[in-house]
């Protein structure tokens, strides 16, 4: 990771140090404090350009940026955690969260940890989430890190503890498998707005994958990046003991390159060990995106399903909408409405309705090879999208199941040597 030292901004100019241009400042320079006032927007981050000058021996030196004050915003981050990994994880959950509030409440902040320092600066804008957008962010050395910019908002439950939450939970996630986490950065000007970092991951989500690439045309292959992706949350409850909470193909990556598919986004995640009336569990048990998952009735809570069942139950839902997602390219609550949650029609009739259409699809294109695959499966749609919670699939049947166990997974060896 590039320090302090590597480069520096002034007057809009970002410097490389190390070269030999004569407009570096001294190697003990600080990096300079913002002069600009806070809430500078950066939506349009694309419209940042570099520009590289090069040495005769084609090392790049400096680069320009045109939003002068956007560097300055920017440049008002810092990390509110530990510099020293081992003093962060020498601390628990809680000495660490209230660590960071201090740091945050009293911005004693350390000069080598600034956003800009560390991270660089936005290169493009990768989606507009309800409370944050996301950006890929480039530094000099041109390493990606993708950095989710959150507007706090008690209201909505959008808490310096809850994102401080979320880093907790990715930290030590399998890279392989999972978006992992890094650092949380709160501005020594702005309140209302803190900074998540995690590790860039290649590829598309699941959703333009599956819009874009062809092979999402056989079903079989569909089953193998279902197969996957069950796996990976089954290690997620079974080794970390977390809820995801919001599966659905936008928070799932997909490399078309590699094969390789991660699951991103755990702002809603939780823990399945904690007690049930931790605050954020209670929020996050009852969010989610309408349609991927179903509303916990409060019946379920009372009788004798417990909290791991439930968040278990919650995710292998979300699980079987994702898995029609990739066989039909339709929602599966078309003929609902997708703000009835409740799912009346399928309440009802208790039928796939969307299930039908697409085999109907199907037969009346005579392409019978997919007909008879969709078909094989329809039953397991029935099984994970169970509104009965207790009647659900359960990922001990999926993983032991005879037909699950013959579909090749796209990632050769999982951890732990599970599957
Ligand atoms: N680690 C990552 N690497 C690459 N792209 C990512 C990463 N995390 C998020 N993205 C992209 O940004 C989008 C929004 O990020 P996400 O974490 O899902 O935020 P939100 O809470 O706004 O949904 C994702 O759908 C994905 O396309
Ligand atoms: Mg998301």
């Amino acid at each position: 990771m590039p320090s302090n030292r590597d480069y520096y901004y002034e007057d809009g100019i970002f410097f490389s140090k190390g070269s030999s241009s004569k407009d570096m400042l001294e190697d003990n320079e600080a990096v300079p404090l913002p002069k600009y006032p806070i809430g500078v927007s950066f939506r349009k981050a694309d419209q940042i350009h570099f520009r590289e000058l090069r040495t005769e021996h084609g090392r790049v030196i400096l680069t320009q940026i045109k939003q002068k004050c956007l560097v300055d915003y920017l440049s008002s981050f810092y990390s509110v955690l530990p510099e020293e990994k081992d003093d962060e994880y020498s601390m628990s959950h809680s000495d660490l969260l209230k660590y960071s509030q201090r740091r945050l409440r009293d911005k004693t902040f350390t000069e080598g940890t600034n956003l800009v320092t560390k991270f660089g600066l936005p290169r493009r804008n990768l989606g507009y989430g309800g409370f944050a957008t996301t950006y890929k962010f480039i530094t000099i050395d041109k390493t990606y890190h993708v950095v989710k910019y959150i507007t706090l908002d008690p209201r909505r439950f959008t808490t310096f503890e809850k994102i401080h939450e979320e880093y907790l939970i990715t930290r030590d996630l399998d890279p392989k498998l999972f978006g992992v986490g890094l650092d949380i950065f709160a501005s020594l000007k702005d309140p209302y707005h803190i900074m998540f970092v995690q590790k860039f991951i290649e590829g598309k989500d699941l959703i333009s994958s599956i819009e874009s690439n062809p092979r999402f045309q056989n079903p079989e292959f569909s089953f193998q990046v279902f197969k996957t992706i069950a796996n990976s949350v089954h290690i997620l409850h079974e080794q970390y003991n977390i809820c995801h909470s919001d599966l659905k193909p936008e928070n799932i990556m997909f490399d078309s390159d590699t094969d390789k598919i991660k699951i991103i986004d755990f702002g809603m995640s939780f823990r399945m060990d904690l007690p049930i009336t931790s605050y954020t569990n209670v929020v996050n048990l009852n969010c989610g995106t309408p349609g991927y998952y179903q509303r916990i009735r409060s019946n379920d809570l009372e009788y004798e399903l417990d909290y791991n069942y439930i968040g278990r139950a919650k995710d292998m839902f979300s699980l079987g909408h994702t898995f029609f997602n990739m066989l039909s390219y339709n929602n599966l609550w078309d003929n609902c409405s997708m703000k009835d949650v409740a799912y009346a029609k399928y309440y009802k009739t208790g039928r796939l309705l969307e299930y039908e259409n697409l085999k109907r699809r199907y037969y009346e294109t005579g392409q019978k090879e997919k007909l008879q695959q969709v078909v094989k499966v329809e039953i397991w749609l029935r099984y994970m999208m169970q509104l009965n919670v207790s009647a659900r699939l359960t990922f001990y049947q999926m993983i032991t199941d005879e037909w699950f166990r013959r579909i090749p997974t796209l990632h050769k060896k999982l951890p732990g040597g599970l599957y």
